[in-house]
């Protein structure tokens, strides 16, 4: 099947979801149930041929040539993530991961000793630990906002804070890795906006599950992955860089050749775009199939998918919800596609593989992954089952039967 010939009208308006025409459109659907979205969605048809038709190019006329051959394809890369967040391609910068470009977007903030990082309890494993990382190199503090009794972060506390210490940056994950939270990015944004502070976005999780507009979020910076929600390839993702931002100082610690101009033996100029926050190699199939997958899930409808994967979310938690023995932990005012729950008597990994071999995907989280909030719920690890608008009600039913069955037997795991 050629890219062109795929089940949605890519580009077009949203149109109602076929979901036999989706999972036709998936070639794992019919091989797996793969509730692990969250860890990494399951490829679409014309995004897999996207990436084999440009790796077949670069194999027959030279990778450079090939890049310069699809230089309009590249640049949909922008303009499809622009479309997507509402921003201009200028302000999208391409990633390896989400990490790298949380790291590259840090490494631009001119940390100074005392300076406060305001963050959340739910925020990124890695994007604490880099906060723990400017602590002791350059003497940073670390805040961490309350949260509600019920779950997510308390925006009236946070925005006290913001005003108390004057963070150099606030920072916030939209959904944490490691529950169905879905944090009020915009609601905090909002403060930060008020108060002209500098405001970083984890919307990892988010993009591809839900709507994101970077105007209405008031973000300086919001880094992502494309192979989560977005159903995009490994080994990509984007940083968002508002014009506040480049029009200001902030230019990545270890900017390159194609972030900056070398204009005399003792000079450089960085440039004006997002591109400043890049390296100059990329992987170009890679970035073809981001655009693939992005021009993909507009095509299926970003309002259509918030309203089918938190929604199969919801029932998946219901059902784990009635079984003895099992504790649901994800907490929060909003809650989307990301389930986790706590199961009596068994070890984290037996239960995985028992869940592998009944073919449905999951994966595991950690305490060590959430310090926080795994603390506060007094669990040591949970199971993460992460379902997309691509899977049906009846693998939700399938996977809650599984869980409930072993929930009832498990002696070898004790
Ligand atoms: C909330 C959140 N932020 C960031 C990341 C890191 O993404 P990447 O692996 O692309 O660096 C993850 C990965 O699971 C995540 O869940």
């Amino acid at each position: 099947m050629r890219p062109q010939d795929s089940a949605i009208a890519l580009g077009d308006a949203p149109l109602p979801l076929d979901i036999d025409a989706l999972r036709a459109d998936t070639p794992g659907a019919d091989q797996v149930i793969h509730f692990n979205n969250s860890g990494c969605g399951l490829l679409a048809r014309p995004v897999l041929d996207t990436m084999v038709d440009h790796l077949t190019l670069e194999a027959s006329i030279g990778g450079y040539e090939a890049s310069a051959a699809r230089a309009a394809s590249v640049r949909e890369f922008y303009q499809q993530l622009a479309a997507l967040i509402n921003t201009s391609p200028d302000n999208i910068a391409f990633a390896g991961s989400s990490t790298h470009a949380y790291a590259t977007a840090l490494s631009s903030i001119p940390f100074e000793p005392g300076d406060v990082i305001l963050t959340t309890r739910d925020d990124f494993i890695s994007n604490q630990i880099a906060f723990l990382s400017l602590r002791k190199r350059f003497g940073v503090r670390v805040v961490h906002a309350p949260d509600l009794p019920g779950g997510g972060v308390d925006v009236a506390a946070m925005a006290g804070l913001m005003r108390r210490h004057r963070p150099r940056l606030v920072a916030a994950t939209h959904v944490p890795t490691n529950s169905g939270l879905v944090q009020p990015i915009a609601e905090i944004g909002r403060h930060c906006r008020e108060l002209d502070l500098l405001y970083i976005v984890d919307a990892c999780q988010s993009v591809g599950q839900l709507p994101l507009d970077v105007a209405e979020i008031g973000a300086d910076f919001l880094a992502a992955t494309c192979r989560k929600f977005l159903r995009g390839p490994r080994g990509s993702g984007f940083l968002y860089v508002s014009d506040r931002v480049l029009s200001g100082e902030y230019e990545p610690l270890f900017i390159d050749m194609h972030g900056a101009r070398w204009t005399a033996p003792e000079q450089y100029e960085p440039v004006d775009t997002a591109a400043r926050f890049e390296e100059w190699e990329f992987p170009y199939a890679t970035v073809l199939g981001c655009a693939a997958a992005t021009r993909y899930a507009r095509g299926v409808g970003i309002d259509a998918i918030a309203a089918r994967s938190p929604a199969l979310g919801a029932r998946l938690r219901d059902g784990l919800a009635a079984i003895p023995g099992v504790r649901v932990l994800d907490r929060g005012p909003q809650l989307c596609a990301v389930v986790t729950f706590a199961i009596d008597n068994w070890l984290p990994q037996p239960f995985k593989a028992a869940m592998d071999a009944r073919r449905v995907n999951s994966a595991l989280s950690f305490r060590e992954f959430a310090q926080f909030d795994f603390g506060d719920k007094d669990v040591d690890w949970a199971l993460r089952l992460s379902p997309h608008y691509y899977n049906t009600e009846s693998e939700v039913d399938t996977v809650v039967a599984a869980v409930g069955e072993l929930s009832r037997f498990h002696p070898a795991a004790r």
